[in-house]
């Protein structure tokens, strides 16, 4: 067929056979080996069509030889790098597993990729495209939708496609993460869209602690009765790939029931690092959780936010009598 009938999306097809091929060929057997390695089934890889970007520039465009595909095409389709005049100089992704990024109704829009060992950047993902705009987007939204058709699946936020991945293949299929950016209002209205309280499940460490706070503020003013978030705490080292690869499925499964509600999750975030016997910082925290609860437009929503943190702010008072804040994990 012509040059022209081949659309952003086929281009993205074909070169997303062309990565799948490659990872089952002798030359992709690392990678193979890599991802069983880290604990995924034969059945899981090709759920998520992982696929293996060939050793070095050149091997994407030799492969489509023949196709119809032109570097131009797939500098559009976000998968060259661009020179100073604008003109496509070599593939983006090389030797890296590759993870096709799809819409929510299953359309393949971008690639991220990863390194297998521990060079930087550990993953790239693809760049903005006339198809793929990473705030609007969220991996494996798609699979997750089908998945919470079953009642008993729960809408779970993780940092990265590997903790999607691994919990999907622990029985946790609605699962979806940013892509590489941190999480914006317009991922929340798509993660609103499908369940009135998905569960922030992020890495253990700080910065998912400080990730979790920045979510959870830029949820405040657009919450609602049937628009909240819950939090999981996860201990500092692990994310969920890490915690069901050594402590299993229920494990994983007593997380997510324990998770709490954003008001808690709101004022331990804030708590934390305060002194509890000094005024100054005790006032300081005080009036950043009334500024909290004012960012809330829904009226009655905000007076109980209001309550309920000055009920842990002063609950927080009576239970202390050392330094510093109870730590992450307590509440
Ligand atoms: P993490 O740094 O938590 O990934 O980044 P990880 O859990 O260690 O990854 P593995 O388990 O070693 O494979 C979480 C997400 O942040 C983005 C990616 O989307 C990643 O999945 N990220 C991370 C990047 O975009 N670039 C990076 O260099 C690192
Ligand atoms: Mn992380
Ligand atoms: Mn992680
Ligand atoms: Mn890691
Ligand atoms: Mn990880």
């Amino acid at each position: 067929r012509s040059r022209e009938a081949r659309s952003l999306g086929d281009v993205l097809e074909a070169v997303q056979n062309v990565y799948r091929q490659a990872l089952y060929a002798p030359a992709g057997r690392q990678a193979l080996a890599y991802l069983r390695r880290r604990g995924l089934t034969d059945a899981t890889i090709e759920r998520f069509g992982l696929g293996w970007a060939g050793e070095g520039r050149g091997a994407l465009l030799e492969a489509l030889r023949g196709q119809d595909i032109t570097a131009d095409q797939l500098m559009q389709a976000g998968l060259m790098r661009v020179d100073e005049h604008g003109a496509p100089r070599g593939e983006l992704f090389f030797s890296r597993v590759m993870f096709p990024i799809r819409d929510r109704r299953g359309k393949l829009i971008s690639f991220g990729g990863r390194t297998l060992g521990d060079a930087q950047p550990k993953y790239v993902n693809g760049p903005e495209t006339a198809l793929f705009s990473k705030r609007r987007a969220l991996y494996n939204l798609d699979q997750a939708r089908n998945a919470l058709r079953d009642p008993g699946q729960t809408l779970i936020v993780a940092e990265g496609y590997m903790d999607v991945i691994a919990l999907a293949q622990a029985g946790f299929e609605a699962a979806v993460a940013p892509l590489g950016t941190a999480m914006g209002v317009e991922q929340l209205e798509l993660l609103w869209r499908e369940a009135s309280h998905p569960v922030l499940c992020l890495d253990g460490d700080a910065a998912g602690a400080r990730a979790a706070l920045r979510v959870a503020e830029l949820a405040l003013p657009l919450l609602s009765p049937e628009r909240s978030l819950k939090f999981c705490r996860l201990d500092p080292k692990d994310d969920p790939d890490s915690l069901i690869r050594r402590d299993g499925p229920p494990a994983m499964r007593q997380v997510i029931d324990g998770a709490r509600s954003l008001a808690d999750e709101l004022f331990q975030l804030m708590l934390s690092g305060v002194q509890h016997d000094v005024p100054e910082q005790r006032a300081a925290l005080k009036k950043r959780l009334e500024a909290s609860a004012a960012l809330i437009a829904d009226k009655d929503l905000a007076s109980e936010y209001r309550r309920a943190l000055m009920d842990r702010f002063f609950a927080s008072a009576q239970r202390s009598g050392g330094r510093g804040g109870p730590g992450r994990g307590m509440s």
